[in-house]
């Protein structure tokens, strides 16, 4: 049996999950699917890289990151200079591209990804950066190798989205979608109700690790744009850019407009849609104020859903409770083992 060497490029709240996922589910993988792996390569941003041919310890890396340190001593090899020099170093078959997303180019991680695939590997990301700015050359790249670009968890971390449409429902055509796919500001709009201040939510989704490196771009709203952009490029065959998309965020609701909806037995949520229509694809991301009567009112919390409204189904719900880096983590895997199998 193959061993599957993977390198990690990112080792923040994703890259740690999956190290810790990978661990836990090593038995399953080698006796359910017959996959072996090993780690061969990580990296960071500012704490260090390690790179062995035989092997990293996970728990030995989880814990130097944990303790602020370095991994450096970990390496076998001297440090590369940056992400295209680790990809070449490492001599992996995976790569897994987690580093911080670029809304406006999504760099470094294109270059990353197609360095890794030009190199005969698999590349498979949790950031949408990419996927908005370069899914049809990276797909091609990928085909073009024998190789695959997956990307599940971009979109609503390890549910299933990107894979039931590719998997699942061939020939249907999607034709609308409706949902809450920003975790963060679901999470903030819910604590207001409970009586926080937009401040002390917005602190509190940064301590428990689920809002982006700079929250701003969950509270303005680029977040979902980009996520709106990866659906209707990936899902509905057109290139949109996260700027394509109409877009405000939730920076300009206060616990006052919180309360005063809920005492009128409404909610604010943070709406993502798309719809073609004659001349193209209409996009937006906005508050707007529901009803209970709307299949999105009871989203709570980090959860997120779409709605899937297709030329071949009635509408089709994806939901997704209380997700974290832990699910993004899963969207890895399973993109993984649908790599190789
Ligand atoms: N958090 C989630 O649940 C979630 C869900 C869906 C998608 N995502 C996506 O997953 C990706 C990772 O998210 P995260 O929450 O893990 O972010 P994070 O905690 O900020 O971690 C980012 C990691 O990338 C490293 N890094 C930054 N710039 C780098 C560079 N130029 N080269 C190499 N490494 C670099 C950082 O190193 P240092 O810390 O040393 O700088 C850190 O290890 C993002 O694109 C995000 O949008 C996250």
């Amino acid at each position: 049996m193959d061993t599957h060497r993977f390198a990690l490029l990112g080792f923040g709240n994703v890259g740690q999950a999956f190290a810790r996922l990978l661990m836990a589910k090593s038995d399953e993988l080698l006796t359910q699917l017959d996959l072996n792996w090993q780690v061969v390569g990580i990296m960071t941003g500012h704490h260090g890289v390690a790179i062995n041919p035989t092997g990293i310890n996970l728990e030995s890396a989880l814990a130097m990151i944990a303790a602020g340190d370095s991994l450096d001593p970990l390496s076998a090899e001297p440090a590369p200079q940056n992400g295209t020099d680790f990809i070449r170093a490492c001599n992996a078959d995976v790569l897994f591209e987690n580093t911080p997303v670029s809304y406006h180019d999504g760099q470094p991680a294109i270059e990353h990804i197609s360095t890794a695939l030009s190199a005969g590997m698999h590349a498979i990301t949790a950031n949408k950066g990419p996927v908005v700015h370069a899914y049809r050359e990276l797909t091609k790249l990928a085909q073009a190798h024998k190789r695959k670009f997956f990307f599940e968890s971009a979109v609503m971390d390890g549910a299933p989205v990107f894979s039931l449409w590719r998997e699942t429902l061939p020939a249907a055509e999607l034709q609308s979608f409706r949902g809450v796919l920003n975790s963060t500001t679901n999470l903030i709009l819910t604590l207001m109700e409970q009586g926080k201040t937009f401040e002390d939510a917005v602190a509190y989704t940064q301590s428990i690790g689920i809002a982006e490196t700079d929250p701003s771009g969950d509270i303005e709203g680029w977040d979902a744009a980009i996520k709106v952009a990866a659906l209707v490029t990936v899902l509905m065959g057109t290139n949109l850019q996260p700027s394509d998309v109409e877009r405000k965020g939730v920076e300009s609701l206060r616990s006052k407009d919180i309360q005063s909806a809920s005492a009128d037995g409404k909610r604010w949520k943070l709406i993502c849609e798309a719809e073609r229509t004659d001349t193209g694809i209409a996009t937006s991301v906005r508050p707007e104020l529901l009803d209970p009567t709307d299949p999105l009112y009871n989203v709570m919390g980090t959860s997120s859903a779409v709605t899937f409204y297709s030329d071949a189904l009635g509408p089709l719900t994806v939901t997704e409770s209380d997700p974290g880096p832990h699910t993004t983590a899963y969207g890895l895997l399973a993109d993984f083992i649908n790599s190789v199998r």
